[in-house]
């Protein structure tokens, strides 16, 4: 089987491109001249792929980034179709549908809506936040030695854990819908950046603070049926530090 991993350059792409290995699987990113904005070196890419992996992201996190998943999306299906490849997968996030006052969220809604509404049999992957996201979090609203966190639950997950279920998905038949993914353990986001600090910065409670400021609830912890990972945010902290 030939699989075509768009993005295969990024963190997640770049394990998934090393899981599939048994099959021919090919990177395409910008880096390796494909780029899906200007759709430059994509009808080559996908020349022959059974399947279409797309682990891109946006540039940034703000209202920019509707344009990105709408102008890449439509490159990218229009090409598949051309290459008549029979299964696209999405990399996205739980929950994502109900935080509509996030502007990144809302765009990753987009990018689902239009994989559902082309023209190739698809899969939708959706998976909870990166253990390797939370240093960038932290950076968001940490004054001096302290950092502000709403209460905000999460069950977060290793990306290794993520490309494994990308890497799944992606060898088997389309889903035709969407299969969550999460990690093991619930915390506050606050609780998740007390171990993360680990004593170096005072870690205080602010309902308002950073991007996940903007999230009711629990819509980012795994729904029912989720499939949960194994690597718990100790023991990825104590392999990677
Ligand atoms: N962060 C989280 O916790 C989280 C949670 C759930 C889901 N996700 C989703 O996971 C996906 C992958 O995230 P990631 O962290 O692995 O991303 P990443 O490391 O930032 O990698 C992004 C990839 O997109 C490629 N890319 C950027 N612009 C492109 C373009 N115009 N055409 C083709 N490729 C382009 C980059 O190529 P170059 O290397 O050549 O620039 C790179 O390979 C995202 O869609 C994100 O929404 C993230």
């Amino acid at each position: 089987m030939k699989i075509a991993v768009l993005g295969g350059t990024g963190l997640i792409g770049s394990q998934v491109v090393k899981l599939l290995h048994a099959h021919e699987t090919v990177s395409l990113s910008p880096s390796n001249g494909v780029d899906l904005l200007t759709g430059e070196g994509l009808d080559a890419g996908l020349k022959g792929a059974d399947v279409v992996v797309n682990l891109t992201n946006s540039p940034t996190f703000d209202e920019a980034s509707p344009a990105f998943f709408q102008a890449t999306m439509d490159t990218m299906l229009a090409a598949a179709k051309h290459a008549g490849v029979g299964h696209a997968v999405v990399l996205s996030i739980v929950g994502v549908d109900q935080v509509p006052d996030l502007a990144y969220y809302r765009a990753k809604v987009l990018q689902e809506d239009i994989l559902k509404a082309g023209p190739v049999p698809y899969s939708i992957v959706r998976v909870t936040q990166f253990y390797e996201f939370v240093n960038a979090i932290l950076s968001w609203t940490t004054d001096g030695d302290t950092v502000r966190l709403p209460a905000t639950p999460v069950q977060p997950m290793a990306s290794a854990d993520v490309a494994a279920a990308v890497a799944s998905v992606a060898s088997g038949a389309p889903l035709q819908g969407t299969r969550n993914y999460a990690g093991p353990e619930v915390f506050t986001l606050d609780e998740l950046g007390r171990i993360a600090v680990a004593g170096s910065r005072k870690v205080v409670v602010d309902p308002t603070a950073g991007m996940f400021g903007a999230v009711k609830g629990d819509v980012l912890t795994g729904p029912a049926g989720s499939v949960l990972s194994a690597t718990t945010f100790r023991e990825w902290l104590a392999l990677t530090s």
